[in-house]
């Protein structure tokens, strides 16, 4: 067994990335990619668990992912950056541990249980494939023999399960897999520019690739804290949608002054605003330079996958191989 370093994760093609994302796990991966030994894969085929019907669009979305990851600050040259669906011994394995795996286990799974009642009125997601997200979302993982995942919070009872099939795994197969631990990113968490939780498709969210002038027009009509009514009442920061956003991108010493004078009625939303955008541009305008280069290269991000398919594939043939040794599966 390896006992190493080793991180993988992964992100579906669903659309571009928006703050919610980085500080609910991108920052992680570009934090631990510094040093340790990480796979980032897009994770296409989960994509395809909910948009079956229409598979076509996926392919859009790849290079946008990757993008995304680049201008967050991810190098290429120290993690394999891969696809999913270009690495098929993920499907090898989540074909053996489907034989292990209770069909109860992913019956239970409040994941499963969440999005589908979400999802259900617009999809029909009582599919095989759906149901067996979890068993694939093990395969991605254990294919490395990680020690560590780090996901979003949403993504726990799924790497729960991971573990339990690793367990499984190892107590009817023998010893072969390290169960692999989550790792939760210690940023707080950034709400929505209404206060709901950020995502494309309540219209709340500030994507990574956003033009810094849209930024600042995403920013102006945010509601703030209600007590404030008129500029002379004051405000409470602890109850205002803005301050959050304070606290990520304002130095700390200056988010004691503003919260201050907000409670003294001695600035108003508007300049608070104004601050805020200011930082919060600052912040993104290193992720615009790095997308740079995605500008002047088109095949820019299919080229970084090529090299990380490859890569990964080498790793997880190592260990489909020594698991079919393990099986007596080696005709
Ligand atoms: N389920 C994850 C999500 O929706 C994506 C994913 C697929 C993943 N396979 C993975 C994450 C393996 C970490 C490890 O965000």
């Amino acid at each position: 067994m390896t006992a190493n370093n080793r991180i993988v994760s992964g992100m579906r093609p669903t659309g571009p990335l928006h703050l919610g994302h980085y500080f609910g796990v991108l920052d992680n991966w570009v934090e631990l990619h510094k040093d340790h030994q990480c796979f980032f894969f897009v994770a296409d085929w989960h994509a395809l668990t909910t948009e079956y019907a229409d598979p076509t669009r996926i392919k859009g979305f790849v290079p946008g992912l990757v993008q995304d990851w680049v201008a967050a600050g991810l190098d290429p040259a120290r993690c394999v950056m891969f696809q999913q669906s270009e690495v098929k011994e993920h499907a090898e394995l989540s074909l053996l541990l489907s034989m292990i795996t209770p069909v109860s286990w992913l019956e239970r799974n409040p994941t499963y249980k969440d999005v589908r009642d979400q999802l259900d009125e617009a999809k029909d997601l009582s599919t095989f494939g759906f149901l067996g997200y979890p068993v694939l979302m093990a395969s991605d993982i254990l294919i490395y023999r990680p020690k560590w995942v780090p996901v979003g919070q949403d993504q726990l009872p799924h790497l729960e399960l991971t573990r339990e099939i690793a367990r499984r795994a190892n107590h009817l197969w023998g010893d072969f897999f390290p169960e692999p631990e989550a790792k939760l990113t210690r940023a707080p968490k950034l709400p929505g520019l209404d206060g709901r939780k950020m995502s494309k498709s309540y219209g709340n969210a500030i994507s990574l690739g956003e033009d810094l002038d849209g930024v600042r027009a995403k920013i102006k009509p945010m509601l703030t804290c209600t007590k404030r009514v008129r500029l002379k009442d004051p405000g409470e920061p602890d109850e205002c949608n803005l301050y959050p956003y304070h606290l990520l991108f304002t130095p700390q010493e200056k988010c004691l002054e503003i919260a201050k004078a907000c409670r003294e009625a001695s600035i108003g939303c508007g300049e608070c605003k104004k601050i805020m955008g200011d930082n919060l541009t600052a912040f993104l305008e290193p992720f615009q330079e790095r997308r740079k280069a995605f500008d002047a290269n088109p095949d820019l991000a299919w080229d970084i996958l090529r090299d990380g398919n490859d890569r990964a594939r080498a790793a997880a043939r190592q260990v489909i191989g020594e698991l079919r040794e393990k099986l007596n599966f080696n005709f």
